[in-house]
């Protein structure tokens, strides 16, 4: 146990956490040019918030959370997402006070309970926004947009965007009937889970993995066949606006999403290659979710995508390049003598912003060199004892073999100016 992660848990170690950061830096500077403000959510809020926000009948709420009572009785989750907390924190900031649309951003870890497998883990990270106060479809085709064009900076490739709409408080009803009536003689035949789901919330039977309900609901009425003249008409703009910048899209009236919020809009983006769990990332609007939270009626919509499954999707592609090395320069030292006079270039170096590492095991000098071989350094600083007297080094390029001697003041900008 004590040298065990929990189950579905990461270690992002060195090596990886690199790319993690390139992930992250080119998150910051998209979201800059799109607009959107980075907001940083607790990692827990209160239980119901997520039962209400999310839903009570997704198998998020009824089997994923991580729930506890706190030391003061109150029940506590970990975020499994982050559309709630956003929620959340807009209504808690008064951001509707404030010139519409809000746009916002977020990247951090969310935790599920889910059977870990590839691509599923407790602990994963999402790259998500969301924006507030605009009904207008172009803000959907601008989240959209802003998915695929991370994903197209990143290189990826093979990726294929479904888009649906879930209707409204107007025209979902009348789905819901239809498909009772459709599903109404073969309910027996339903799995236990999907016989609760026609009670409560049949569109959810579209989602269900058992073969039986698949086959049950495969002609049955889709939403997008009783869409109110609105919602039509609200995805036919988005369409158009997409047509406009050249994104492609399928359009899937069996796309259903795993959170109960949506409303019009919804989508998700897969990628073939990296297992049974595809979708790299989704999203869509949820006009309701403000109002039910307790604050104005005000829409909302955004997206969430998952930065391991495109980490994995880029080493599966080939993106992820060789990493340069993280030390310029290594201090090596003829005898131990010479320890403080390294110890003191080493600290110089580095106020001048050069890379630098030296010995801390006592090794010979032939270790030595193997060891920042080992690191990666591009040169290696040689300190003898009667070129140290000089106020000299021999300097080693690691990568021709030459040895060059320099004077101990110059090896900052001569390394600066050579890397
Ligand atoms: P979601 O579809 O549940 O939506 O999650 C979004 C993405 O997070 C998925 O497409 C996937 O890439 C990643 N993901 C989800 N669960 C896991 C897991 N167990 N392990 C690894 N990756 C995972 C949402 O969370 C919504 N809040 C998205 C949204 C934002 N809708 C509107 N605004």
């Amino acid at each position: 146990m004590l040298t065990t992660r929990p189950r579905g848990t990461n270690d992002i170690l060195p090596g990886m956490v690199e790319h993690w950061r390139y992930l992250e830096d080119l998150i910051h500077s998209i979201c800059r040019q799109y607009g959107y403000r980075e907001i940083r959510t607790p990692i827990f809020e209160h239980t119901e918030l997520f039962a209400r926000g999310v839903g009570e009948t997704t198998d998020i709420v009824e089997k994923e959370m991580y729930s506890f009572q706190d030391r003061g009785e109150r029940s506590i989750t970990l975020r499994p997402e982050g559309t709630a907390p956003t929620v959340r924190a807009f209504l808690e900031n008064k951001y509707y006070a404030a010139a519409q649309p809000t746009k916002f951003y977020y990247i951090g870890p969310m935790f599920r309970y889910g059977r870990p497998q590839a691509g599923r883990f407790r602990q994963f990270h999402q790259f998500g926004v969301e924006v507030f106060g605009s009904m207008d479809p172009s803000i959907d085709a601008e989240v959209i947009a802003l998915a695929m064009d991370y994903y197209e900076r990143l290189g990826l490739q093979n990726l294929q965007l479904h888009i649906n709409s879930v209707g409204c408080a107007k025209c979902r009803p009348v789905h819901r009937d239809k498909l009772r009536e459709h599903l109404s003689a073969s309910l027996a035949d339903l799995c236990p889970t999907c016989q609760g789901r026609y009670e409560k919330n049949p569109l959810r039977i579209f989602d269900c993995k058992s073969p039986r309900c698949q086959e049950l609901v495969a002609g049955a009425p889709t939403i997008t066949d009783c869409l109110c003249p609105e919602c039509a008409g609200h995805l036919e703009k988005v369409e158009t606006y997409l047509q406009t910048v050249g994104i492609k899209y399928k359009i899937d009236p069996y796309l259903v999403r795993g959170l109960d919020y949506y409303t019009k809009t919804a989508f998700e983006i897969m990628v073939e290659g990296i297992g049974a769990q595809s979708s790299i990332g989704g999203g869509g609007r949820y006009d309701r979710l403000v109002e039910e939270c307790g604050g104005p009626a005000i829409p909302g919509i955004g997206f969430a995508m998952g930065l391991e499954r495109i980490l994995l999707t880029m080493e599966q592609q080939g993106l992820l390049a060789a990493l340069p090395a993280s030390q310029e320069v290594f201090i090596a030292t003829v005898a131990p003598e010479q320890d403080l006079a390294a110890f003191k270039l080493v600290q110089e170096l580095r106020r001048q912003g050069v890379g630098a590492e030296k010995d801390y095991l006592a090794r010979s000098l032939k270790a030595q060199l193997k060891f920042a071989d080992k690191l990666g350094c591009n040169y290696v600083v040689i300190l003898g004892e009667e070129e140290l007297a000089k106020g000299k080094a021999m300097l080693k390029s690691m990568r021709t073999g030459q040895q060059t001697e320099v004077n101990l003041a110059e090896i900052g900008a001569y390394v600066k100016q050579k890397v």
